[in-house]
């Protein structure tokens, strides 16, 4: 399969390491590049990552037969409007963003509909850093990315989109936005609103100093994500926020559990519940490793 011209809009984290993917792979002929931020469109080009730099969306879009857009979520509906009337009507029109439903909702609006040749899509890769300067081909290998088709999509829409995920090294599936949603909440939302609430609070302490400068592996390792981009945090945030309250209650309710058998000074409850969540870790991992590491040559 081969798309001769992919428009990038938002040329970050997700936006430069799809270009770089898809033209590494010979999926790709020529990628138009464009960024809010000029200075990101100059950089693309010289990283190589887009072939042709955009000056505006007109630009970017009216001769693509792909167009992914890779912004933050909430600034899907204002890029759309500025957009919409400039697409051929064959081309198909993705995203990337780590919310589903506020998307479709955004695309609806501005079309007045779900296009048929409209694919939801999001990568479930990705790390602390941002910019096109922090894009690499290999972020997607072995790594799932989540389809949304919708009620009135178009397979062959659906499938070129799959087909460039796949030349991306991604492990693609597919699932509704509401259940992504609701999935997403769960294992990547509130993991970022607990990482960013911890390390805040922490950061209130006297002893503030010696708890970073003594901190080891494991405040390392959870706390890593604290290092993400607070705007597109905040955005996510916004964007999936009844998802998050709902997965947030459920772990207060849980903390308040531990919380209690602690007071209670309570062996068993405690070692009850470490256990069973180092057992469900080792399952979970197990289940996302052993696809990744089957993909690997
Ligand atoms: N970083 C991750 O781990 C990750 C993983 C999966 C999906 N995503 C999603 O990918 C999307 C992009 O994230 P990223 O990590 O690449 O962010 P990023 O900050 O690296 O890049 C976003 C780019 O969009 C540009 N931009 C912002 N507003 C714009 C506008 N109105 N018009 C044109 N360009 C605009 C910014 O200048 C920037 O270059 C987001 O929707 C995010 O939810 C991120």
């Amino acid at each position: 399969m081969s798309v001769q011209r992919l428009a990038v809009i938002g040329l970050g984290l997700i936006g430069g390491s799809f270009a770089r993917a898809v033209r590494k792979a010979g999926a790709v002929r020529e990628v138009v590049g464009y960024d809010a931020d000029p200075a990101r469109v100059a950089a693309a080009l010289e990283l190589g990552v887009a072939t042709v730099a955009a000056a505006s969306l007109e630009e970017a879009v009216r001769e693509a037969d792909v167009v992914l857009l890779s912004v933050p979520v909430l600034q899907t509906r204002e890029v759309l409007s500025q957009l919409a009337s400039y697409l051929r009507p064959d081309a198909i029109l993705t995203d990337v963003g780590s919310t589903k439903v506020s998307v479709e909702q955004d695309v609806a609006a501005v079309f007045g509909a779900l296009p048929a040749r409209f694919v939801g899509g999001h990568p479930v890769a990705g790390n602390e850093k941002s910019g096109v300067e922090a894009s690499f081909a290999e972020l997607f290998q072995g790594r799932r990315c989540i389809l949304t088709p919708h009620a009135h999509q178009d397979p062959a829409a659906l499938a070129t989109v799959r087909g460039l995920w796949e030349a991306a090294g991604s492990l693609v599936c597919e699932m509704s936005a509401e259940h992504h949603d609701e999935v997403l909440a769960a294992t990547s939302h509130l993991p970022h609103v607990l990482a960013f609430a911890l390390v805040d609070f922490l950061n209130t302490l006297d002893s503030r100093k010696e708890i970073f400068a003594y901190a080891a592996g494991g405040f390392r390792d959870f706390t890593r994500i604290a290092s993400s981009s607070p705007k597109m945090w905040q955005d996510i945030t916004r964007a999936n926020r009844s998802a998050v309250l709902g997965a947030l209650d459920g772990y207060l309710g849980e903390l308040h559990k531990l919380r209690d058998a602690i007071t209670q000074d309570d062996g068993p409850a405690i070692l009850e519940i470490y256990t069973r969540a180092r057992d469900a870790r080792e399952r979970y991992l197990e289940l996302v490793e052993r696809p990744a590491a089957a993909k690997k040559p």
